[in-house]
């Protein structure tokens, strides 16, 4: 067998590994640990953990599922074969023969053969580059019922609004830009996903959503089908006069129209910009996220255990956020303190949390014109000495 090219080990968790000419980002580690985390929830669970890595590169989480998730079984499939000496160099290393498999096809050919030989897997991991539709119907076709599928979209451009018609040819919803876009990815990614699983008598349901700057992952449960949930899939609304935000159901466009709340009555009503359809219920499943949670404290993870406690906060939240550039602007002062703000936003009873999707950002129940009453507030009362 070639050896692979890169002389240099690399580390990521337990899993010891060479990169060579595969793609590999170290700065996406993240993602992988929350998936790594969820396969291992689930493999406490169920007792067992059967691994679809439909686009593996080096193979980096096919050895992670295996040694960090207790995967029974690892399929490690690249498409591209000069990738194949490599791939199969690294997971030999770490593991025995008869718990993995290295296939080099398209993935979709890999989903349609596993559903004509009926073997379902119980996650399929699907790293993909661009906006990931080709795959978001076709990797159902692999999952196990109750399995999980985790997919991919590096599209932000698309999906934060600025090419809206190429966003209705990937996920069927026109997307318009405005400040809370980040979220806007996910969102889009999971009604797609949603909307396809439906159409085949089935029903997915987040478990995750992650946005690490650059990349969007979504983490879904297959389930049978479910009673439509037509309340949470629709229609976000921005009003770029005023920065506020509405959700909208299909019934509701007709009337899609913003009279500013508290910022300005005098002002007449304007017509929103509007996004979707879109998935806007919980971004995350709360009581599963506690269960990754408690593995990452276990594991001294502290990034990740950080990171699941802010995103069980903004779970069910409003499906948007305000950025305090834009509390501040449209408020005419300085950019508010972050948590200054959120204490002064709870001590007024509302819900506030950061999200994830946006450092220098809150999700409230709040209106916007209520975040820039409290933020003049804040920015009055002097700092204790
Ligand atoms: C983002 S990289 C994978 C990185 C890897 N999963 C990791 O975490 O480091 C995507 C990989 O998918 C492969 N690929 C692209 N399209 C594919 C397809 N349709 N079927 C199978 N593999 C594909 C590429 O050759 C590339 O190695
Ligand atoms: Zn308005």
């Amino acid at each position: 067998m070639t050896p692979p090219q890169s002389p240099s080990l690399i580390t990521e968790g337990q899993a010891r590994f060479h990169v060579g000419s595969a793609f590999y980002r170290e700065q996406s580690r993240l993602g992988r640990d929350l998936a790594i985390l969820a396969a291992a929830v689930d493999q406490q669970t169920r007792g067992t953990l059967r691994v679809l890595d439909a686009m593996s590169g080096c193979g980096v989480r096919s050895l992670r599922y295996a040694l960090e998730a207790a995967a029974d079984l690892v399929w490690a499939n690249e498409g591209n074969p000069e990738l194949g000496d490599l791939l199969h160099h690294n997971l030999a290393q770490s593991l025995t023969n008869e718990s993995f498999r290295v296939t080099h096809r398209d993935a979709n050919e890999v989903f349609f053969e596993c559903y004509q030989r009926r073997d379902f897997y119980d996650l399929v991991d699907i790293d993909s580059f661009g906006g990931g539709a080709p795959y978001l119907s076709t990797g159902l076709w692999a999952t196990k019922l109750g399995g999980l599928l985790y997919l991919t979209s590096t599209d932000t451009r698309t999906t934060g609004g600025h090419n809206p018609e190429h966003s209705v040819q990937l996920y069927g919803a026109y997307a318009r830009p405005h400040p809370a876009s980040h979220e806007q990815g996910a969102r889009l990614l999971i009604g797609s996903a949603m909307q396809q699983a439906a159409a085949r008598g089935l029903a997915v349901q987040p478990v995750f959503a992650y946005y690490n700057g650059h990349v969007h992952r979504v983490m879904l449960r297959l389930t049978a089908a479910q009673s439509w949930p037509a309340k949470q899939y629709g229609f976000l609304g921005y009003c770029h006069h005023c920065g506020h935000y509405q959700t909208l159901s299909w019934r509701q466009l007709g009337r899609a129209i913003c009279d500013h709340g508290a910022i300005s009555r005098a002002i007449a009503p304007q017509p929103l910009t509007i996004s979707g359809p879109m998935w806007l219920g919980p971004l995350h499943d709360e009581a599963f996220l506690a269960q990754m949670q408690g593995l990452a404290l276990q594991r001294d993870w502290r990034e990740a255990t950080d990171l699941l406690g802010m995103m069980i906060n903004e779970s069910a939240l409003p499906p948007y956020y305000f950025t305090l550039p834009e509390i501040g602007r449209r408020g005419r002062m300085d950019i508010p303190k972050r948590d200054k703000l959120m204490t002064e936003l709870r001590d007024r009873g509302f819900h506030v949390s950061q999200t994830h999707f946006e450092a220098q950002a809150i999700k409230t129940d709040a209106a916007i014109a209520d975040c820039i009453n409290a933020a003049r507030t804040c920015q009055a009362v002097p700092h204790p000495l």
